[in-house]
C-alpha cells in the first residue's frame, strides 16, 4: 500500500471509484465530468497536480496537495494537504481532508491513508497539523485519535457545523 501523487496508470480504478464517490454524491467528485476525464485523463492528472502549484485553484482555495492511496495497483482514495491555513480551514476543514472509497470502507483503509498522509505532510514541511471532523462522525474521530490527534481549542463556528479540531505533531 501506498501514498503517491496522482497517476494516469490508476485510471481505471480511479473511474471505477468515481462511479460510487458519484452515487453517495460526495462533494469533492460532484464537480468532476465523467466523461471528460475518460476521454483525457492525463490532462485530469495535470490539473490535479498543478493545483500543488497554486494553479487551477476553485475560487477561495489555496495550493494543496493530492495524494492517492494505491493498494494492488488500484486506486483506493484521496487526500490532500493544504500547504497553509485559511480563516475556514482553521475553523472547519484542517490541514488535512482525505476519503477511502464506499466499496473499501471499514478494512483500515482510513487509518492508513492519514497515517501515511501524515508522513507526506512532514516532507512538505509541515511541522505540525491541524485535523477536524464532524462531532458525530465516529469513523474520523477514531482515525484522527489513533494518530495521535490532541483536542485543539474550541472555536467559535457557524451555527450547524459542529466540528471536532485536533493537532497532530509531526516532529
Ligand atoms: C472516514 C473514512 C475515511 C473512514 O475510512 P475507513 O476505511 O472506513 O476507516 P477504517 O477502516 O480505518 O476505520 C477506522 C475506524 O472507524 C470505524 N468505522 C469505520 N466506519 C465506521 C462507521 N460508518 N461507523 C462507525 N465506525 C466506523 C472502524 O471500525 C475503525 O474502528 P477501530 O479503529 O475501532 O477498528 C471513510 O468513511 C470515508 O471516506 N468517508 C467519507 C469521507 C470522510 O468523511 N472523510 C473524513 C473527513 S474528516
Amino acid at each position: 500500500m501506498k501514498l503517491t501523487l496522482p497517476d494516469s496508470k490508476y485510471k481505471d480504478s480511479y473511474l471505477n471509484a468515481l462511479k460510487e464517490y458519484k452515487d453517495e454524491d460526495r462533494e469533492h467528485y460532484r464537480s468532476i465530468n465523467q466523461n471528460e476525464i475518460e476521454n483525457d485523463f492525463s490532462a485530469f492528472v495535470e490539473k490535479i497536480k498543478s493545483r500543488s502549484r497554486g494553479e487551477n485553484l476553485f475560487k477561495g482555495y489555496i495550493s494543496a496537495t493530492e495524494y492517492w492511496l494505491i493498494d494492488n495497483n488500484a486506486f483506493i482514495g484521496r487526500l490532500d494537504i493544504r500547504h497553509e491555513m485559511t480563516e475556514f480551514l482553521r475553523k472547519v476543514g484542517g490541514h488535512i481532508g482525505y476519503d477511502v472509497r464506499p466499496s473499501k470502507r471499514k478494512t483500515g483503509y482510513g487509518y492508513n491513508i492519514l497515517k501515511l498522509g501524515l508522513e507526506k505532510a512532514k516532507g512538505l514541511g509541515l511541522k505540525k497539523v491541524l485535523l477536524t471532523c464532524d462531532k458525530d462522525h465516529i469513523a474520523s474521530k477514531k482515525i484522527i485519535e489513533k494518530c495521535g490527534g490532541i483536542p485543539a481549542k474550541k472555536v467559535s463556528q457557524d451555527p450547524g457545523v459542529e466540528k471536532l479540531r485536533y493537532w497532530i505533531s509531526l516532529e
